[in-house]
């Protein structure tokens, strides 16, 4: 099993049932252009997350980590009218690339990015009575996704979902001496969510053109 294969079935996917449209091509290559790393979601990742959204009839998003606005532009994409992204991005520069690619791929109106580190954009978000939201989609700096989680899951409905990205990392998570602190912090996560009630939670992992990770799926019980 290699990197080749597994980007080469990303290839087929991409080319029959996954299909990326100009806007999300513009911001590919914004990105690329201005230098932002390639660590947006996979085109059929990206796809999962447009069909959560769609399943859980979502209206209001909550994004961790914008990048060049890739998946910010595959969930507006999937919401319906009147529906509201908040994306939250720690570098200016990158908020900057994918608030020109978000308005040009059409969906401007329905995307806000909050410039910042996420943990001092949830108290202001918190004072202004954001939420709940209906999904909110994990992808920023690794080592809070624990944090990110806990404050999501007060403030996402019943029937909602938490969806966090990159907690396999290259299989790291089964490892319980990994002196890595990104990791420490998924398997901390996933420790927690054992004890859990609120939530229903697998984790599925992932090979493709972005290699070996996974990410975790949780369901805010309902009632
Ligand atoms: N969701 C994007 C990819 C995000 S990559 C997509 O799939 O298209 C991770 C992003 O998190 C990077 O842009 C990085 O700058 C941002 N980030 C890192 N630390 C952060 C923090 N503390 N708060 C907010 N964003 C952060
Ligand atoms: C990194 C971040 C991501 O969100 C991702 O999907 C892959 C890599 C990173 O910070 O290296
Ligand atoms: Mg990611």
């Amino acid at each position: 099993m290699d990197q080749e294969l597994f980007a080469a079935v990303d290839a087929f996917v991409g080319e029959t049932i996954v299909s990326e449209d100009e806007g999300l091509r513009g911001a590919v290559e914004a990105a690329e252009a201005a230098g932002l790393p390639s660590i947006q979601v996979s085109p059929p990742q990206g796809k999962l997350l447009q069909l959560l959204v769609r399943l859980v009839g979502a209206r209001t998003i909550l994004e961790f980590g914008t990048l060049g606005g890739y998946s910010a532009i595959l969930m507006a994409r999937a919401l319906p009218e009147g529906g509201r992204l908040i994306s939250l991005e720690a570098n200016p520069d990158y908020a900057e690339v994918a608030r020109r690619s978000i308005d040009a791929a059409g969906v401007g109106e329905k995307v806000e990015i909050r410039v910042g580190p996420a943990l001092e954009a949830l108290p202001v978000l918190e004072e202004e009575g954001a939420g709940p939201f209906d999904l909110v989609f994990i992808d920023a700096d690794k080592v809070n996704t624990p944090n990110y989680f806990a404050w999501a899951l007060e403030r996402t409905r019943r029937g909602g979902l938490i969806v966090a990205d990159n907690v396999v990392r290259d299989g790291s998570l089964a490892d319980a001496t990994a002196a890595d602190e990104a990791t420490k912090a998924q398997r901390r996560l996933h420790e927690t969510l054992a004890e859990e009630p609120r939530v229903a939670a697998t984790t599925v992992q992932t090979v493709g053109v972005k290699g070996y990770d996974g990410f975790l799926v949780a369901l805010v019980e309902p009632a």
